[in-house]
């Protein structure tokens, strides 16, 4: 049992389903009050009555003020979690480019702005980004997913460099595939880099418990992007080489 999860007030964004719902049931199983929000607001309806929780349901780019009021004006720990899965090259629409970059990226953005003052007054507050290990490598086949979890990671580890002598504690999830409607949505692509090693929502949630308990920013689920985001920093070409032999075999699939 995590202590510093206890009797906490609790926001889980995307929470109706996958990993956002395995988040809400952990925090709520640690003895957390937990806030699920979702824009599908039958499915954060379901997870709240499950775990005891309130649903707020809406865009998570707007879920702040009313999670206050239903946590009696603290919110402990903050999870944006919410996210699209916007497949595509450079060709792909300014519609899918500016929604990526909105839930991705901007809804972080706009939570973080609304906490911090709470959060730096009282020394205490802890923020967490579900991205993925696209935001440290890249996926084949998702521009838009690939550069805007790439900004949502960049942005978790600004927070963390900013506010961790003031209290503040930040943790980026970057897993591989795990089996939710998201990873269902991946098609070809899923299918051969995704699908193999995908693991369950629940083995994220364990994940982002061991590191909270461990006091870690990066949480991988999947322990092996550790050596591949090494590799690509120390030889980018011949990753580079790598990740293009699979993008040659997933253009054979298709
Ligand atoms: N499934 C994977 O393989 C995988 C891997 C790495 C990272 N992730 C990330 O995990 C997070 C959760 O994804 P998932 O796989 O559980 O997907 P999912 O599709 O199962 O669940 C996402 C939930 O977010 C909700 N949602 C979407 N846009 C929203 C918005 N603007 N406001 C509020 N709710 C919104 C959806 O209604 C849905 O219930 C995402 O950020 C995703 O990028 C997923």
């Amino acid at each position: 049992m995590v202590k510093a999860v206890q009797g906490a007030g609790v926001v889980v964004t995307g929470a109706g389903g996958g990993i956002g719902a395995a988040l809400a049931r952990r925090f709520a199983a640690a003895g957390a009050r937990v806030v699920v929000n979702d824009l599908d607001a039958e499915r954060a309806e379901a997870v709240a009555g499950e775990t005891g929780g309130i649903a707020v349901p809406g865009d998570a780019s707007a879920v702040v003020a009313a999670a206050l009021d239903a946590l009696d004006g603290t919110v402990d720990v903050y999870c944006a979690n919410a996210g699209v899965g916007s497949g595509g090259s450079e060709a792909a629409g300014e519609d899918v480019w500016a929604q990526a970059w909105d839930v991705n990226v901007m809804a972080h953005v706009r939570a973080a702005h609304a906490l911090l003052p709470g959060w730096l007054e009282r020394g205490a507050g802890r923020f967490v980004s579900t991205v993925s290990a696209a935001g440290l490598l890249t996926m084949i086949g998702a521009a838009p997913y690939s550069v805007t979890k790439h900004g949502a990671y960049a942005f978790a580890e600004w927070l963390s460099l900013t506010y961790r002598h003031r209290g503040v504690k930040v943790h980026a999830i970057c897993p591989q595939g795990v089996r939710t409607d998201m990873l269902a949505a991946t098609g070809s692509a899923g299918d051969l880099v995704l699908r193999p090693t995908a693991i369950e929502p629940e083995d994220v949630a364990d994940a982002l418990f061991r590191g909270i308990e461990e006091d870690r920013f990066l949480i991988l689920p999947h322990p092996e992007v550790a050596g591949y985001y090494q590799a690509r920093a120390g030889e980018p070409d011949r990753w580079l080489n790598g990740m293009n032999h699979l993008q040659r075999q997933w253009e054979e699939t298709r």
